[in-house]
């Protein structure tokens, strides 16, 4: 083919292009989304909106996948979200939770509708080709008083009148069964986002996922840690699942390795504190989980982590080092300790080491040292990302050094980073930590070997 002609064909191709991107369309972009539960925004402003817009952003997340629950004050909070977003490229969308909506009478159908409805034309909504996103947490058992889950869902996001959505819910089912479901576009995974067991992740079970889907979108989730501890008079759920051996990247280097199958990555979640898994500010009114985040710092650092690998999620390409890091995380207590505390020993606390986790990003070859007391472990090792452990077996407080030719370059000594080998109750949430970086609170520019 003659160059000239080559040329043009890119050239129209171009120009097409642009004539049909007037927003972030999903099919044509990969897109990272974080888990936002609306549940914990009772007292949040506008303002509080716009800065986590604003933190989320500065990480290479798109949009918000805003959990509504049926409490009718939500409904100013997502208008607050939506408000803030105007003025930025941020998207959100609605996952409506169906663990608090009721959905097995045809009427239960109207107050999703209406959600649809108000942001359906919204500037800042997420859209796949001019198709409203609409996804779920639950809702596998809804059948909004039709025949089945299918119809159920069916009457509530075809139909007529309402604008057309492209439905991903998060059903909690066997995949099997996704290919017998019509109505929707898609699939969200949540479960795939920790191992299954006391196993390493895999992207197993996605797979499974996806090719019960038959090419229709696939949205993969991504957690660093997972610890509730509500007993039976509460929510009566007290169970970890396994954040051990660093899932947060090795999940995420999963995720980027299958990228070409994946539309949408959620990250779960961006502030769900009775889980333990958020990545965004320790804001708002916390669902009684005090008795875990207090004294606890947020976890920023998972989310500047994260940030690294959404580029790279993103672009297909680690993106080069340019700083020497040290991330640094652990439970504060031994998995085998035992207390008077009332709520009991959550449910496979086992998969849960007594390790100090630490991930260090390097330029150039150096000598990286994890240590909590006496106890410490130096390692010279090459430019690139690796994973350290150290084994956490009395009081002490952790600490992480990076060195190179007998210069430290990094001294990481966070304050309340203390682990004990007394606890008073049950608490295995993570406490995070990282030495800072010179580049702001902006993208981190590092990259793996
Ligand atoms: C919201 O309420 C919580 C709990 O009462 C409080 O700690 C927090 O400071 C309040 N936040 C705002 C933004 O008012």
């Amino acid at each position: 083919m003659p160059a000239t002609l080559l040329v043009l064909l890119s050239l129209s191709f171009t120009c097409v292009w642009s004539l049909t991107l007037p927003q972030l369309l999903f099919r044509d972009a990969k897109v990272v989304v974080a888990h936002f539960i609306v549940g914990n925004t009772y007292n949040l402003t506008v303002d509080n909106w716009i800065s986590d817009i604003s933190l989320a952003s500065s990480k290479g997340i798109d949009g918000f996948a805003l959990n509504i629950g049926s409490d009718p004050w939500q409904h100013a909070r997502v208008a607050d979200a939506y408000s803030a977003a105007l003025k930025t490229t941020f998207k959100l969308f609605l996952s409506f939770d169906m663990t608090s909506f009721p959905c097995s009478k045809p009427e239960d159908a109207a107050v999703l509708q209406k959600y649809i409805q108000d942001y359906a034309s919204h500037p800042n909504q997420l859209s796949s080709s001019g198709k409203v996103l609409v996804s779920t947490f639950g809702g596998e058992h809804c059948t909004f008083g039709s025949k089945n889950v299918d119809e159920g869902w069916t009457s509530v996001v075809r139909k007529v009148g309402l604008p057309l959505e492209h439905f991903i819910p998060s059903f909690f089912i066997d995949p099997v069964g996704l290919s017998s479901l019509s109505v929707i576009d898609g699939a969200f995974n949540w479960r795939a986002s920790w191992p299954a067991g006391n196993d390493d992740i895999t992207f197993d079970p996605d797979e499974e996922w996806i090719r019960n889907l038959g090419g229709a979108d696939y949205m993969a989730g991504v957690s660093p840690w997972f610890f509730t501890h509500y007993g039976k008079t509460s929510h009566n759920k007290n169970f970890v699942l396994r954040g051990d051996d660093w899932l947060v990247v090795r999940r995420w280097e999963v995720l980027v390795e299958n990228r070409g199958k994946i539309v949408i990555v959620q990250i779960v979640t961006w502030n769900d504190f009775g889980e333990s898994s958020y990545v965004g500010p320790i804001e708002g009114v916390q669902p009684q989980s005090q008795a875990w985040t207090n004294g606890y710092n947020n976890h920023f650092d998972w989310l500047d982590l994260m940030s690294y690998f959404i580029q790279a999620f993103k672009t297909g390409d680690y993106p080069p080092i340019v700083e020497d890091r040290l991330f640094m995380w652990a439970k504060l207590f031994p998995t085998a300790a035992m207390t008077l505390d009332p709520v009991g020993k959550p449910g496979h606390a086992d998969y849960l080491q007594d390790y100090l986790w630490g991930v260090v990003f390097l330029m150039a070859p150096a000598q990286v040292t994890l240590a909590c007391g006496s106890h410490s472990i130096p390692v010279l090792l090459p430019p690139g990302i690796r994973g350290l452990a150290l084994p956490l077996v009395s009081s002490c407080n952790a600490e992480g050094i990076i060195s190179r030719a007998g210069v430290e370059i990094v001294h990481l000594r966070p304050r309340n980073f203390a682990f004990r080998t007394t606890p008073q109750a049950y608490n295995y949430n993570a406490f995070v930590a990282a030495s800072p970086s010179s580049h702001g609170t902006g993208k981190l520019a590092l990259t793996p070997l």
